[in-house]
């Protein structure tokens, strides 16, 4: 008997103020046609003012408990990938346990960035198959509207704010790639390229800081390392290009996502697509995208989904699992 991490339930939450490419013109030497043509993106949402990370995890994680017809309670735990929490400490993850009401089980964050959601599901995998838990929520959110710098339009014209949940469930599989659930984790990170995506600040610094992105040499690194993890993570379980249903990638650029997918063998017809309305939501993506994708009928139930990211650090991964 093997345990396997199954999904049983997936929620998520936009902040309801919607900001088109065009809003940016009057600004910023910017227009819809380049955001779009360069990145994908048409649109993404913004958090009101006083909205918090912690709000739109909450909400994401309420859809998510409703979607599996579970209470607060019936959690163990939540693990909660963000950049952006509300707070130096606590974590982010606390204040939605109380926000949920559930009293029992623990709670954390998880920082890995753009990866983080994939970081926080192998970690919340680690959990299950050791015993340690047996239900676990698991949330990307975050507001990067907060470190954006408005005068750089090579970068403030990208990111979002938003929030999704997974649920994954201890159940007993046959130890093969066809059971449901977590099949194989690939997880990388290497430090030497902070330069290239980071926020110029922090507690120690003193201050809040802004994202800085040398975009040219993210995009360069991120084709071939989202391609090698994704295919990595594929080969641990032997499963192939043409058995995958869905590669569910971080949205960050459109041409980075059809560039892995190519890369990978497989048809843009095998891939979610949400850039065009979410925009760059870092963490929060890859669950975001989980969430739409299963609610316009794409992802079904016995699917086999391959997620992969890439962020700052440079950290990145992949997570196989059949739905
Ligand atoms: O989630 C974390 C990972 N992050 C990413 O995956 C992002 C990776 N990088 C990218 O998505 C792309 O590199 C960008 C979308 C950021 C930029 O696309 P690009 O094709 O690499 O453009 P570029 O940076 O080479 O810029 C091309 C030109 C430059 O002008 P010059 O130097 O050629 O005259 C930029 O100054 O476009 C200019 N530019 C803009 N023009 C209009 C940069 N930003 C803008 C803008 N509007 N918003």
């Amino acid at each position: 008997m093997t345990i396997r991490s199954v999904v049983v339930g997936l929620g998520h939450y936009l902040p309801e103020r919607v900001v088109p490419n065009s809003e940016f013109e009057a600004e910023l030497d910017t227009s819809d046609e380049w955001i779009k043509s360069r990145s994908g993106i048409e649109r993404r949402h913004f958090a009101a003012e006083g909205e918090t990370t912690s709000d739109l995890a909450t909400k994401a994680a309420q859809n998510a408990l409703a979607n599996a017809g579970l209470s607060a309670n019936d959690l163990d735990a939540i693990v909660l990938a963000t950049s952006t929490a509300d707070l130096t400490f606590p974590s982010a993850a606390t204040m939605v346990q109380a926000a949920l009401g559930m009293t029992r089980g623990f709670a954390y964050d998880v920082q890995a960035v753009c990866a983080g959601f994939v970081y926080a599901l192998a970690n919340a995998n680690a959990l299950i198959v050791s015993g340690q838990a047996k239900r676990i929520m698991v949330i990307g959110a975050e507001t990067f509207s907060r470190i954006m710098d408005w005068s750089d339009r090579s970068t403030c014209v990208l990111f979002g704010d938003g929030a999704g949940a997974v649920i994954i469930e201890a159940q007993e599989g046959v130890g093969d790639k066809t059971d449901r659930g977590i099949l194989s984790v690939d997880l990388n990170s290497d430090g030497q390229h902070r330069d290239i995506l980071y926020v110029d600040g922090g507690v120690s610094t003193q201050t809040t800081g802004f994202l800085r992105m040398q975009g040219k040499e993210v995009f360069r690194h991120a084709v071939e390392k989202l391609a090698q993890t994704a295919t990595t993570a594929m080969e641990k379980v032997g499963i192939s290009g043409d058995e995958v249903d869905w590669i569910v990638p971080h949205q960050a650029n459109i041409r980075i996502i059809q560039g892995t997918a190519k890369k990978l063998g497989l048809s843009m017809d095998h891939v979610v697509v949400t850039v065009q309305d979410h925009g760059n939501t870092s963490a929060a993506s890859i669950p975001l995208a989980l969430s739409v994708g299963a609610e316009r009928g794409q992802i079904k139930r016995g699917d086999v989904i391959v997620t992969e990211a890439i962020g700052g650090g440079l950290a990145w991964g992949a997570v196989v699992l059949r739905w």
